[in-house]
């Protein structure tokens, strides 16, 4: 009997967990996943956490590499993963999506001359100034595979002039988050726990370097948020958390009406979204997660996810016309028909399937 191949899944922050879930146990039916962890995200909210609601098993190698600046915590990742791949001898590495970890992933691999298969493959926001359009350009440009969520994805690739091996795939982060809704709603406590009745908030969340690094930007949201007439439930990724203290912001987050909490586990976060009236985020996971639940989206930056502003169900907000900004979050409601682009929760399927059929055959 012939060995069966290997493929080595490249994860490191909170948003990949979600994705590679289903698809870990998928791969392994039929071949050997190798799980690898870099590090990038440590604690165990940003992490452990995340692989024990999702059933993920524990990662074959964890690379540790933890935080620093772009340039060296890319670097960690890349000489470590070399290693790995030396040894481990994958016959496909799988990236996703565009965090450091996937860049410091495909780049290793091609050096070594191992296939790439880019998940979340043609995602741009034309905004050359952030850290993950960067990453998913140069992932791009180096892969060999690419599962688009959508046409507006590979038309992206097309542009760039990548015109081979696409495969349009749905969202591979909603299969495990619709999989997902009853258990969140029937295990999580979130509400009782924070004190906060349904339907009686919304939910923000703000972790990009374009609002975190940028003092003015992020003191623009909070101004923004201390001024609105509603209750806001504020789950801050550790970051986040920093920055405010460092610029001392936290005295806007003294108003009664908002509710603070650290990184939330993965169910408590779902109920929590399930139950609100809206969101206001700067991620690009919760802007899809708010389309599935059908709730308003409000996005601090330009969106790679283009599909989700279809009938005004997410918005792109000018952080800086507080006074429009609070219009915007107060009473802005979707006026057309929510895009289906996220699928039927079977994207993990689509690309097993297409991994046996057209790449590994
Ligand atoms: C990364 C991704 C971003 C993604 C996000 C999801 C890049 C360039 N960015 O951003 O696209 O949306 O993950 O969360 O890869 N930290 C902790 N504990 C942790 C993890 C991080 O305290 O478990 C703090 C540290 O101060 C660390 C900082 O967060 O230096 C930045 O973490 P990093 O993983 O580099 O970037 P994120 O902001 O999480």
């Amino acid at each position: 009997m012939s060995e069966k191949k290997r493929i080595a899944l490249v994860v490191g922050a909170r948003p990949q967990f979600i994705k590679i879930a289903l698809l870990v146990h998928e791969l392994n039916k039929k071949g050997q996943a190798l799980l690898i962890h870099t590090g990038q995200h440590y604690d165990y909210e940003m992490s452990d956490s995340f692989f024990e609601q999702a059933g993920i098993p524990a990662p074959n190698h964890n690379l540790a590499v933890g935080s620093g600046t772009h340039g060296a915590q890319t670097a960690d990742m890349l000489k470590g993963l070399e290693s790995l791949f030396i040894q481990e001898q994958p016959d496909l590495v799988i990236v996703v999506g565009d965090t450091n970890s996937t860049l410091a992933g495909a780049l290793a691999a091609i050096k070594l001359h191992i296939p790439i298969a880019h998940i979340e493959a043609g995602m741009r926001n034309f905004d050359r100034k952030k850290p993950e359009e960067i990453n998913r350009i140069i992932t791009d440009h180096i892969t060999d595979y690419f599962f688009a969520p959508a046409q507006n994805a590979v038309q992206n690739l097309k542009n760039e002039g990548i015109d081979r091996n696409t495969f349009i795939v749905g969202d591979i982060s909603n299969d495990l988050f619709v999989a997902n809704i009853e258990k969140a709603e029937r295990e999580s406590n979130i509400l009782e726990t924070l004190g906060i009745e349904a339907q009686d908030y919304i939910v923000l969340t703000i972790h990009k370097s374009i609002n975190t690094d940028s003092r003015a930007n992020l003191e623009a949201i909070l101004k923004a948020v201390e001024q609105l007439d509603i209750k806001v439930v504020f789950p801050a990724h550790p970051r986040t958390a920093k920055c405010i203290q460092e610029y001392g912001l936290a005295s806007y987050l003294d108003a009664d009406h908002i509710v603070m909490s650290g990184p939330l586990p993965y169910f408590d976060m779902i109920r929590l979204m399930k139950n609100s009236q809206k969101i206001l985020t700067d991620s690009g996971g919760i802007q899809k997660e708010a389309l599935a639940l059908r709730k308003p989206c409000i996005t601090m930056r330009k969106t790679e996810w283009v599909e989700t502003l279809e009938g005004g169900w997410n918005i792109e907000a000018n952080i800086h016309d507080r006074a429009a900004f609070v219009d915007l979050i107060e009473h802005h409601h979707p006026s057309g028909e929510p895009s289906n682009f996220l699928g039927q929760g079977d994207t993990y399927q689509k690309i097993n399937d297409l991994i046996w059929s057209e790449i590994l055959s």
